[in-house]
């Protein structure tokens, strides 16, 4: 991981017409490190007027956007969620806190009319997602969340081979991913801390394995979890980072930077999930969805982030033949999908339409990291139970 990890999310000049005569306000809260790529993504369009920031950490939004070269004369600046919350100016907010933080702002945000983007993960446990859903539903609201690799087309071609039915029965899928030096410290340390990130590596990039599957076979619901959670790595006072540097962070560490969960859903299909920050391993295999009329392959990437690594391959018997498609990576779309995770939004904020990322699924996502961590630390399988809302 590095500073130029955020050139990921850059993307070319918008040639699509959007009509800026409807104007949303938005406030941005929390001015770290993935504000930036929310900032460069809202300054492109011409309908999106950022009119407020928040940050808990005094003068931070404010240089925020002197060190991004933004005009700030017209935006207003606030001590934290509440502050800006509270002054009502804005249609809408994106969310861009550490993990620790994201349920008390999306609620209060929704609870006081504002739409909402949330930054992946939703939150950190079950209970704080049936909250913001509880939340969501009282007040008619959008609230997306921000899962962008949902708007690449290779994602988008997963989903649809799976929904063509070529598979037949789903009955296994194995997913997930890993780095073998990949806990992410680049500007700080939020979310190897307790107090701050709670979850690590799951909430980091497993959450964007889950949603690969999840979404793709429709999000069934869990019934039953086995989990593991460790810390060799980020606890061990003689790591060393990818460029060989001492870590030097053991000590506050205080996320799984591994996990592993083997979970029964709806409609007997089995998900064995596993994901790194850190190992001694290149990666833990590619993913695959296995079904009674064929299998998927869908190579992962050497950085895990929820990009696909490679062609997918599809595995069949056709007339006695063991056959197997390949369906070639798809080219980049014209923007990067951070772009259409944020336009998609905006869209749906002007027109009333649907949350593009919709929390009724994403609870799904969380309930299956909730259990991972509390059968983690029980030591045994769990039943997940996600309330009616
Ligand atoms: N979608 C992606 O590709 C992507 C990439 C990186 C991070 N993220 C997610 O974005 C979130 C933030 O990550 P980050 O690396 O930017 O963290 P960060 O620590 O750099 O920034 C978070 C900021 O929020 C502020 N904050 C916390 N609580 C607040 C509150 N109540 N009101 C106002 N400000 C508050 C903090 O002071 C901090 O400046 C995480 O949940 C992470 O998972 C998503």
């Amino acid at each position: 991981m590095s500073k130029n990890s955020l050139d990921a999310f850059k993307f070319d000049q918008t040639t699509e017409e959007i009509d800026a005569s409807k104007k949303v306000k938005i406030g941005i809260i929390g001015t770290g490190w993935i504000a930036g790529a929310h900032l460069e993504q809202l300054l492109q369009m011409p309908d999106a007027e950022i009119v407020a920031a928040a940050d808990i950490v005094p003068g931070k939004a404010e240089k925020f956007f002197a060190d991004n070269n933004v005009d700030a004369s017209n935006i207003k600046f606030y001590p934290s969620h509440k502050e800006l919350i509270d002054a009502g100016e804005v249609d809408a907010v994106t969310i861009c806190t550490y993990n620790a933080t994201h349920a008390e702002c999306a609620i209060y945000a929704l609870e006081h009319g504002m739409h909402v983007l949330l930054e992946k993960p939703m939150c950190v446990t079950l209970d704080e997602a049936v909250a913001i859903r509880k939340a969501e539903k009282a007040s008619g609201k959008i609230l997306s969340i921000g899962f962008q690799p949902r708007f690449d087309d290779n994602m988008k071609m997963v989903k649809d081979i799976v929904q063509s039915g070529a598979l037949g029965d789903i009955y296994y899928i194995q997913t997930g991913g890993g780095r073998r030096h990949g806990i992410p410290t680049p500007f700080g340390t939020t979310f190897i801390q307790e107090d701050t990130g709670v979850i690590g590596a799951m909430g980091d990039i497993g959450c964007y394995s889950l949603d690969m599957v999840l979404n793709a076979i429709g999000y069934p619901k869990p019934l039953t979890v086995t989990g593991y959670t460790s810390n060799f790595f980020g606890k061990d006072p003689e790591y060393f980072t990818a460029d060989g540097k001492p870590a030097e962070y053991a000590d506050i560490f205080g996320v799984e930077d591994f996990a592993a969960g083997f979970v029964r859903l709806e409609g007997g299909i089995i998900l064995d999930f596993r994901i790194a920050w850190a190992m001694h391993l290149d990666t833990p295999g590619d993913t695959i969805i296995m079904g009674t009329k064929g299998s998927l392959r869908i190579p992962s990437t050497e950085c895990w982030n929820g990009t696909i690594g490679g062609d997918l391959k599809l595995y069949q018997r056709v007339a006695g033949k063991d056959v197997c498609t390949e369906f070639p990576m798809l080219p980049p779309r014209a923007h990067s999908g951070f772009y259409y995770k944020m336009r998609s939004f905006l869209d749906a904020v002007k027109t009333g339409g649907k949350a593009p990322i919709p929390s009724e699924q994403i609870i799904i996502n969380q309930a299956i990291i909730d259990g991972i961590v509390k059968s983690s630390k029980l030591g045994k399988e769990i039943e997940i139970e996600i309330p009616e809302i």
